[in-house]
């Protein structure tokens, strides 16, 4: 089993999680402030700032085509308005490098974090977030659209709608479990008050008017997020119509036993079907997975005691993916991208066969007929999960953070295989 030349197989990778002392964005103050939820705060990252051309020089040496990263918006607007030449720069000789190592670079203009000044005036809730948001994608597109092929406007675009329900599912003291895939302190209740209270202070503004991008959302908060999307594409469009535009999903392989039915519908219709509408003038979307949910006639199942997991305390799965291109492609004709997939492991031996199991999925997924163009493994580094720090390592190379040192692991060059001729039975 071999893809063919054009796949694009590769690796992802999110800016605030690798680059290192974001300082102008809203994390970088959640993660600093001292009852901050975060169990660590992200520093220098691993570098990937400085280090992009030993990093993505280990894609191209391991035989990888792709690569998925972040221009982070509060780099190049760290006020409103007032726009950073030298972040550009710094960008532009990134793309550039990924061509120069014939890797494509594959660009999300949004992945969680969002610069301070736009959450301290109601980020993510505020209607005034659309044309902002427009305004920096027309000033990266016109510098850099010419390298880009690719574009994820907003990462997991409906990830507001998973932290909502699984804060609902809490207060009802139920599972707080695999259900959203991302790196989220559930163990932090004691400490709520005094972090919401200096985010406050920090922000300058009402605690309850802090709406950073992965927190829950009212209805008209997930208007926003779509209608951002919407003018970036226009935007993207009216300057180079020839960049292929898409945006990413977050999407659990719902899986149903008997009686189970109407809740898979339902987990399906919020986190896709509802977002649909919103993407019929895309050219792509793009999906990502890590593990799947079991529903009966009680709602979702809570994982077995037994199950094998991940680090992340996710079911070990890696069916799921095939599973979710398949689903989606019941009611999406165009061109579908794997954006992430991945497994946290201290076990690479794990890794690699969670990137096996997954990868026959979506060969078989393209046997069958549906346009699958791509698979970012989730992640090319090990790196900052979020609220979880540095504890999981989903990364296809480790780094020693004290002296940025890259330790490339096996999986890297197994996934690469996929893309040469090594005989994989299937
Ligand atoms: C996010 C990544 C995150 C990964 C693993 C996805 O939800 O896009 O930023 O690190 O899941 O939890």
């Amino acid at each position: 089993m071999v893809f063919h030349e054009s796949f694009l197989l590769g690796a992802a990778t999110a800016a605030h999680q690798v680059e290192g002392n974001n300082i102008h964005s809203d994390l970088w103050v959640m993660e600093n402030v001292p009852h901050s939820t975060y169990k660590e705060p992200s520093l220098d990252a691993v570098d990937h700032y400085n280090r992009y051309r030993e990093d993505i020089r280990l894609m191209k040496e391991a035989g990888l085509n792709a690569y998925r990263f972040t221009i982070e918006w509060a780099r190049v607007e760290p006020e409103e308005g007032q726009f950073e030449a030298k972040e550009i720069d710094h960008y532009r000789e990134k793309l550039l490098y990924c061509h120069e190592m014939g890797i494509t670079p594959i660009v999300t203009l949004h992945h969680f974090s969002s610069p301070f000044w736009l959450t301290k005036d109601g980020g993510w809730e505020n209607e005034a977030t659309v044309e902002r948001f427009a305004n920096y994608v027309a000033y990266v597109i016109k510098a850099l659209g010419e390298q880009i092929p690719y574009i994820c406007t907003i990462n997991e675009a409906n990830m507001g709608v998973q932290i909502t329900k699984l804060i609902e599912r809490m207060k009802k003291g139920a599972g707080q479990g695999s259900q959203v895939q991302v790196g989220l302190n559930t163990d932090i209740q004691e400490n709520m008050m005094r972090y919401y209270q200096e985010l406050g202070e920090a922000f300058g503004t009402d605690p309850l008017n802090i709406h950073e991008f992965v927190s829950p959302k009212t209805p008209k908060g997930n208007e926003i997020i779509l209608a951002a999307h919407q003018r970036a594409r226009e935007v993207i469009k009216a300057i180079r119509p020839e960049i292929k535009v898409g945006i990413t999903l977050s999407l659990h392989d719902n899986q149903a036993l008997p009686g189970g039915e109407e809740h898979v519908e339902k987990a399906y219709q919020e986190d896709f079907h509802d977002f649909l509408p919103a993407l019929q003038e895309d050219d792509f979307i793009g999906l990502q997975n890590y593990s799947r949910q079991i529903f009966d006639e009680n709602g979702m199942k809570p994982l077995e005691e037994t199950a094998r997991k991940t680090k992340m305390g996710y079911e070990f799965y890696p069916e799921a993916i095939g599973n979710v291109v398949r689903y989606v492609s019941n009611y999406w004709s165009k061109e579908i991208m794997v954006t992430e997939n991945g497994i946290s492991t201290a076990n690479d031996e794990e890794r690699k066969e969670y990137i096996e199991r997954a990868l026959i999925g979506i060969h078989d997924c393209i046997k069958a007929g549906i346009p699958v163009s791509g698979y970012m493994h989730w992640s090319l580094l090990d790196n900052f999960e979020w609220q979880l720090g540095y504890s999981q390592t989903f990364g296809l190379i480790a780094v020693d953070r004290t002296t940025q040192k890259r330790l490339p692991k096996e999986s890297l060059y197994f996934l690469g295989s996929y893309k040469k001729d090594v005989a994989h039975e299937h």
